[in-house]
């Protein structure tokens, strides 16, 4: 594809275009790499909100491999906060990154200064972002790179300066000489272009490396060519300008991410006994003074309360915490635990259970689709399924709802201050009535009236031998 020469770009504008068309052979996987969860999220959603947060005229993604599904996905991870037009743009094939940026072109042809960015280097934030187009604004060449130094700099493309520090041009380390990849400072794969020199300078881009790729690396040395300057922006927090190419980045990645959400907790007056050992999801809330204990994982929409305690070995995904909740040792899904309740150990809860305030879930109970109501408690062993239990209720060690005919799931119902003894059937659909006691051991098949006492067992005989 040829670049028009003339430009329509508004003065002053800014476009983004972020590349996610590559294959990403070296995760190994059947998975989009930018597709790849970390932080409780696809990676190329921190593309997408930095791109947003940089406010420009426009964003475009520049997608290939598994086109489709990763547009699809797109579409669904920006619903609700994106609000940049976003263009997609198809590379047909992966020619590598200046193939990218070739396909590219009637897109970057309506804007001024091009932010060029990867769709995995999820670490980079905003305020790096905005120094790098600040800086390219004040140097004034006709590309900034964003670089670092890092201790490890192995996969990175090499920063070549001059003696007296000009950047010459960027070296693939599978083309570096001994000496080029002995160098630090590395090129992040975000940079700011001034438009039309780079779309002029990239129609030079050949084939280049082993897998004889167009790299986008290649511009800087055609843009001083043509009389232009390359500078570069060093990132003060190395850390951000990590990729992913490999499974064992992105949990070098993941990690960094855990923590920064740990320290926002931390920093907001939630006690982290040990960081190393806890993870928490990006979107996590967390009160003040809850105490998160070592093996707790916190997972997509959690909101957690004021003075809790959570862990050691607690699962919550997408589960809502009122305040001065204890769960030790359990997993939780899509449940509402109301305030004061204490779930484990041990305990399996369901999605749709609510639970509280002031109920307990005790140890070895799995709960599904049930209300416990106010100061309810399901203390041992027992499968509550399909159920509504009242205030006050004490429901025996061993009881089991039989909510499942084989064919069709029933409903328990029991009543406020009603009392179940230990190992009773309930078989749904069935009634408890308010204040009614059940006998130890019963299967119970028909409603009990308010305020009874059933007994549904054989009775004892004692023989005499
Ligand atoms: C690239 C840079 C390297 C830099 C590193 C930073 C080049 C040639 N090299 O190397 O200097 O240090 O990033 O992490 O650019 N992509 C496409 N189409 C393709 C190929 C790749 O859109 O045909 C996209 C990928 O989805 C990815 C980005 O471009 O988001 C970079 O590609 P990748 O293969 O990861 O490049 P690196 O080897 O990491
Ligand atoms: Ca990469």
């Amino acid at each position: 594809m040829k670049p028009d020469k003339k430009s329509h770009a508004k003065p002053g504008s800014l476009g983004v275009l972020i590349l996610a068309a590559g294959e990403g052979t070296r995760m190994e996987s059947t998975l989009p790499k930018v597709l790849h969860p970390v932080g409780g999220r696809p990676m190329l959603f921190y593309a997408l909100r930095l791109a947003n947060a940089l406010k420009p005229a426009g964003i475009g993604v520049v997608i290939g491999h598994q086109a489709d599904m990763v547009q699809k996905e797109i579409e669904a991870m920006c619903q609700g906060w994106l609000n940049r037009p976003v263009t997609f743009i198809r590379q047909r094939a992966p020619s590598g990154s200046g193939g990218a940026v070739l396909e590219s072109v009637p897109f970057l042809k309506k804007f001024q200064t091009a932010f060029v960015m990867c769709g995995d280097t999820p670490l980079l934030t905003f305020e790096s972002a905005y120094a790098l187009v600040n800086s390219h604004k004040d140097q004034k060449g006709q590309v900034t790179l964003l670089t670092a130094r890092l201790s490890n700099p192995k996969g990175y493309g090499r920063v070549v300066r001059s003696p007296l520090g000009e950047v010459l041009r960027i070296v693939e380390e599978v083309e570096a000489t001994p000496k080029e990849a002995s160098i630090v400072e590395i090129n992040s794969g975000t940079y700011c272009f001034e438009s039309a020199p780079l779309l002029e300078a990239i129609k030079g881009l050949e084939p280049q490396g082993p897998k004889k790729e167009i790299y986008l690396t290649g511009a800087m040395e055609l843009l001083r060519q043509k009389g232009g300057r390359a500078n570069a922006f060093q990132c003060s927090n190395p850390e951000e300008c990590l990729g992913v190419n490999t499974r064992v980045q992105l949990a070098h990645v993941e990690r960094v991410l855990n923590r920064r959400c740990l320290d926002r907790l931390m920093l907001s007056g939630v006690t982290v006994v040990d960081p190393t050992h806890t993870y928490v999801d990006a979107d996590v809330e967390v009160g003040q003074d809850t105490l998160l204990l070592p093996g707790t994982i916190l997972k997509g929409k959690t909101s957690i309360g004021k003075a809790c305690t959570v862990g050691p070995f607690a699962y919550l995904e997408n589960t809502t915490l009122g305040n001065y909740c204890e769960v030790r040792c359990s997993y939780v899904n899509e449940a509402r635990i109301l305030e004061k309740t204490s779930v484990g150990p041990y305990a399996h809860v369901r999605p749709g259970t609510v639970a509280g305030p002031r109920a307990r879930i005790g140890n070895f109970t799995e709960i599904k689709a049930a209300r416990i109501g106010f100061g309810s408690k399901v203390p041992h062993l027992s499968y509550i399924g399909d159920c509504d239990i009242a205030e006050d209720v004490n429901i025996g060690a061993g009881t089991i709802t039989c909510n499942y005919d084989g064919v069709e799931k029933h409903k328990t119902v029991i009543g406020a201050k009603a009392f179940i003894g230990s190992n009773v059937n309930l078989v749904a659909p069935v009634k408890v009535g308010r204040g009614a006691k059940i006998g130890a051991g019963s299967t119970i098949t028909d409603d009990v009236p308010d305020g009874a006492l059933a007994i549904a067992r054989a009775r004892q005989e004692n023989k005499i031998r």
